[in-house]
Parts: structure tokens; sequence; C-alpha cells
């Protein structure tokens, strides 16, 4: 059985990443904090099947690669693909009052952990040379419409590093994708009482990306719940160079 690393696994993407990875029959290696946010994940999903939890410190450039190791060495499963969705910072602080210590939070918790999560684990995963992996980013469109300055940023700060990633993939094994999402998504206890989509229904995106070989250097966008029925992606590099 394969299995999908999740990195910001705890949150309401990657709730939606756990969902679909079981639906998929996949095997989940989830990295938390602490057994208290094992536990929230738990809860999150409903369920502690098919789920393998690992305390690391995502925010390190140290903390993915440990696990990385931990996985050489046996001690955990091997992995084949990987699902980033670390983040959630969005004050509404204005550009104008923004201060470099906020700016620079914003950039330590929704962008920094996934770049340290790709450089962790794409040498990993070359080096398996498994010909079905695949390595899943996942952004907001908040990057594009300006609202909440810092968090944007960190958005297009996430764009670019698709771009870099889908390039630098391009002939590998590894099918890296971008899923951009411009909808409100939550863990499901939570969804219907703030008018979000549930987890387990944007889990049908990445679902759908596991599942489609075609789907390879791709911004796949779901920006309203039609784009669940039918999956809208384009080539991420086409995109900018358009
Ligand atoms: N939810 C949406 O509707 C939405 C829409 C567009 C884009 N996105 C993208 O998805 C990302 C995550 O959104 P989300 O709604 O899933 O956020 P979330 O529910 O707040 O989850 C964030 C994840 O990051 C982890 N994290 C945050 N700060 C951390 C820290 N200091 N140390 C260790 N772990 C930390 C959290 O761990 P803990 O649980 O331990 O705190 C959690 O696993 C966003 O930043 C954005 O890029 C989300």
């Amino acid at each position: 059985m394969q299995t999908v690393l999740i990195v910001g696994a705890t949150g309401n993407i990657g709730a939606s990443a756990i969902h679909a990875a079981l639906r998929s029959k996949l095997h989940v290696l989830a990295i938390v904090r602490n057994q208290a946010s094992a536990e929230k994940l738990f809860r999150n999903v409903g369920t502690r099947e098919g789920i393998t939890t690992v305390e690391a410190d995502i925010m390190s450039d140290r903390g993915v690669k440990d696990v990385v190791e931990k996985v050489r060495k046996g001690e955990l499963p091997t992995f084949q693909h990987v699902y980033a969705a670390a983040g959630g910072l969005f004050e509404t602080t204005s550009i104008l009052d923004l201060t470099t210590e906020e700016l620079r939070k914003h950039m330590q918790v929704n962008f920094e952990p996934n770049l340290f999560a790709y450089q962790a684990t794409i040498p990993y995963l070359l080096e398996q040379g498994d010909p079905t992996s695949t390595w899943t980013l996942c952004t907001g469109a908040s990057g594009d419409n300006g609202g909440r300055a810092a968090a944007s940023m960190t958005q297009g700060a996430l764009y670019s590093m698709a771009n870099a990633a889908c390039l630098d993939n391009a002939d590998t094994n590894v099918r890296f994708n971008e899923i951009y999402l411009g909808l409100f998504v939550m863990v499901d206890a939570a969804a219907d009482q703030f008018g979000a989509m549930k987890a387990s229904k944007f889990a049908v995106a990445y679902e759908q990306i596991l599942a489609r070989p075609d789907i390879k250097g791709c911004r796949v966008m779901v920006c309203q719940p039609e784009d669940l029925t039918e999956l809208r992606f384009r080539k991420k590099l086409d995109v900018v160079q358009s």
C-alpha cells in the first residue's frame, strides 16, 4: 500500500488531504506538532484507521528532514506522495500598517514550512524513483485578490514556488501540482456553521490528482463547487508564459 506524507495535516486542508488519501486506499503519514494536535487530527477526520502520526517541528528546516531520516531507517512507513498545506495565518492588517515582525511571521507560518517540506522530501522521492509519485501544494486565491495583505503576499510566494517546482520536476518521476483554492474550506464538523465547504468534499480534487497521471505540472483551480465535478486544470508554466 502506498503512503501520503502530509504537512499541515492537522488543519482544514490537511483534513481534506487525509480524506482523499484514505478514500484512495492510501496510508497516511501525518506530521503533527504534538500529541494534542494528533488527537485534533483524529477528531477532524473521524478515524484513526490508516493514519500514522509523527511529531516534528515543520517550522524548522530540519523538521521534515528528520522525519525522512526515520523513514530511511525503517522507523516509519516509506512514502510515495506528499501533500503540503501548512499555514493558516490571515491577519487583516493593511499593507501600510504591516510591521516587519508581522510580515516575517506570515512568511514563517504560511510559506516556509511548505518550502522546507519540499526540500526535505523531493530528494527522497527522486531517489525512490517510483513512477507514480506525486507532490501537491495547496495555495489560496487570496494571493490574487489582494485582501489581507500579508497573507496575500505569502500566497504569491507559494505560486512562485510551484512554478519553480513544476519546472524542476518536468522530467522527473514526481508529478508536482498546485491546487489553487478560491473557496473557504473547513473541517467537516465546523463547515456548516461558517458556510464553508466541507474538507471531505474538497477532498475530491486531491483524489482526482492522485488518480490521473495526465495531471502533471498543473494548477488545478477549485473556485466553485462545480470545479469538483469537472476538474479545471492547466499546465502551470503555460499560465505563466501566456
Ligand atoms: N482553508 C481554506 O479555505 C484555504 C483556502 C485557500 C488556501 N488555503 C491554503 O491552505 C493553507 C492552510 O489552511 P488551513 O485552513 O488548513 O489552515 P489551518 O486549519 O490553520 O491549518 C494550518 C496547519 O499548519 C500548522 N501550523 C500553523 N502554524 C504552525 C506552527 N507555528 N507550528 C507548527 N504547525 C503550524 C497547523 O498545525 P496545528 O494544528 O498544530 O496548529 C495546521 O496543521 C493556507 O495557508 C493556504 O495556503 C486554505
